[in-house]
């Protein structure tokens, strides 16, 4: 398996490209618009063909871009089935696997950080790892104040779905804002300040109850563009033309 972890500053966002090299078919997790030139050089520096994009959840904080990979390589777009996507091309959710070449990635259904919100496992035999979104941060995990966000859906998704996988499982998180890259299901469950162990739900939801997080600056421009799987709306909210054009001229 081709795995490569890609990193956009302006918003922190991880995006992952996992590819097959048996069938040089590819994925990428989250894309964003801000390193779209990036990516395609990355698929065509690997000989990779990109068969889907696939995002974890409708973005807050950058624009996807699934409909600007699509309109160059083809490439089907995927959402999590629950987020009600029209443009998309594929509904994702936890009973269909995603497969490309001999790879499987297996949807998981962690809500909490949205309503919708889908982590992803790929279970290459010793090779086990999860990209968690915004679900599972390293040391921290997704702020649940918007997009139908729940503290208390967000530590039973951590708790049930999450926690429970081999401690040696990887964790390739959404974002991280302090250089980290990776971690693994026995760190989480031993050292994230939120939930290690013995942390109750209760304490959980108290915890969230008191980050008082900023506004996210590109939010009402993101979740209406990301609606339309990365296509800026005719209403663009004042001052966020310049997000657009990104989109425009990629
Ligand atoms: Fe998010």
């Amino acid at each position: 398996m081709i795995f490569r972890q890609l990193f956009e500053d302006s918003s922190s966002t991880y995006t992952y490209l996992i590819g097959c090299p048996e069938t040089g078919k590819a994925v990428l997790v989250d894309p964003a618009l801000e390193t779209f030139d990036r990516d395609l050089q990355q698929l065509q520096d690997l000989g990779l063909e990109l068969a889907y994009t696939l995002d974890t959840h409708i973005h807050a904080d950058h624009l996807t871009s699934a409909l600007k990979l699509k309109s160059i390589t083809d490439s089907k777009i995927a959402m999590p089935s629950k987020a009600g996507v029209g443009c998309a091309d594929i509904q994702v959710s936890e009973d269909s696997p995603l497969n490309f070449g001999t790879i499987s990635l297996n949807p998981l259904f962690t809500p909490g950080h949205t309503d919708h919100h889908l982590s992803y496992l790929i279970d290459q035999g010793a090779n086990q790892a999860v990209m968690t979104g915004d679900c599972l941060l390293i040391d921290g995990c997704g702020r649940t104040d918007f997009q139908g966000g729940s503290s208390s859906e967000l530590y039973r998704s951590i708790q049930t779905k999450l926690f429970t996988l081999p401690g040696d499982t990887l964790v390739y998180p959404g974002h991280d804002y302090h250089g980290r890259s990776v971690s693994s299901i026995a760190q989480e469950r031993t050292r994230n300040p939120r939930l290690k162990n013995g942390t109750g739900e209760d304490d959980f939801i108290g915890i969230m109850n008191g980050l008082n997080l900023a506004y996210p600056k590109k939010m009402d421009l993101a979740v209406p563009a990301n609606m339309l799987c990365g296509q800026c709306p005719d209403d663009v909210p004042e001052g966020m033309d310049r997000l657009c054009e990104i989109g425009v001229q990629g």
